[in-house]
């Protein structure tokens, strides 16, 4: 290995890394050059020994990513004590929820406000918080946001991860507007990307729910057709080091 490749740093930050998708996308970034800020509310002590026995260098946090405004605020605390040079800078916004299933007429404030809290609002504040307190590093820098085909096509009784989904998605979109133009070293490509239907603790809360399409997704999973949450995010892995990355803006890894 040259002194330049092992000069800077890959710093990757992913959003709901205690079990699913996150945790299989933890484990497949926990390669030499990388480094990792991991956080959701909860630890996985398995993917905690993992980590340490790849040498990678990981920061578990623990942290109510419904908080908005205090989830921006930790993410740029934790950048602004970053001193290594970065090679790359990526935000993965892979945390979410799929509740409240149920008909449009029983949506109710609180749990509503939570969804809309954790799947839109704080992805939002915390690419805020990326976006001012990455600058200094004048590294190329990512956004993956983890979106859903229910972003792009209605599904009955999931108004709400709908909405949400496709707020992420516009999101994403506005972020690659207002930065088109900046100079390379303000240069920022997102993607929203949808994963496919993945084989995770989210797919059996919406087997275990009540709404019109529930059968197919119960067949998908007699069926063994649910992808892994580890082949997945094998997927995503390489997906993120696409030089086209960004190209796409909304994008389905069952596309690639
Ligand atoms: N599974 C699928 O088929 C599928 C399909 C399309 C899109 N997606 C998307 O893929 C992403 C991952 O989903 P998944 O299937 O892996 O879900 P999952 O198994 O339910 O895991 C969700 C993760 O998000 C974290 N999280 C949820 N609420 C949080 C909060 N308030 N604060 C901090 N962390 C929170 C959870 O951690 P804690 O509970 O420990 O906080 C957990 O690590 C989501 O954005 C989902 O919408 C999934």
């Amino acid at each position: 290995m040259t002194a330049a490749s092992t000069a800077a740093t890959h710093l990757i930050i992913i959003t709901g890394t205690s079990r699913g998708l996150g945790a299989s996308l933890t484990q497949a970034l926990l390669k030499p050059g990388n480094r990792l800020v991991c956080v959701s509310r909860s630890r996985n002590p398995e993917l905690e020994r993992a980590a340490s026995a790849s040498g990678v260098k990981v920061a578990w946090h623990l942290q109510d990513l419904s908080q908005a405004g205090p989830s921006a605020t930790w993410l740029g605390s934790v950048l602004d004590v970053v001193e290594e040079t970065l090679a790359s800078v990526t935000l993965i916004l892979n945390a979410g929820v799929i509740d409240p299933i149920g008909p449009i007429a029983n949506l109710r404030e609180p749990a509503l406000v939570q969804h809309l809290l954790t799947n839109l609002a704080t992805p939002m504040t915390m690419s805020a918080a990326f976006l001012s307190h990455t600058e200094r590093f004048g590294c190329p820098r990512k956004i993956l946001a983890i979106s859903s085909g229910a972003a792009r096509r209605p599904v009955e009784g999931w108004s709400a991860y709908c909405a949400s989904k496709a707020g992420l998605d516009m999101f994403v979109r506005s972020i690659n507007a207002e930065y088109a133009q900046a100079p390379a070293e303000r240069a920022v490509r997102a993607v929203a990307l949808a994963p496919g239907v993945v084989d995770t603790g989210m797919q059996a809360t919406i087997r275990n729910a009540d709404f019109a399409q529930v059968q197919r997704f119960r067949d998908l999973k007699d069926n063994d057709q649910l992808a892994s949450a580890d082949d997945t995010a094998q997927r995503i892995a390489a997906y993120l080091e696409r030089p086209d990355f960004g190209s796409t803006e909304l994008d389905d890894i069952r596309n690639t």
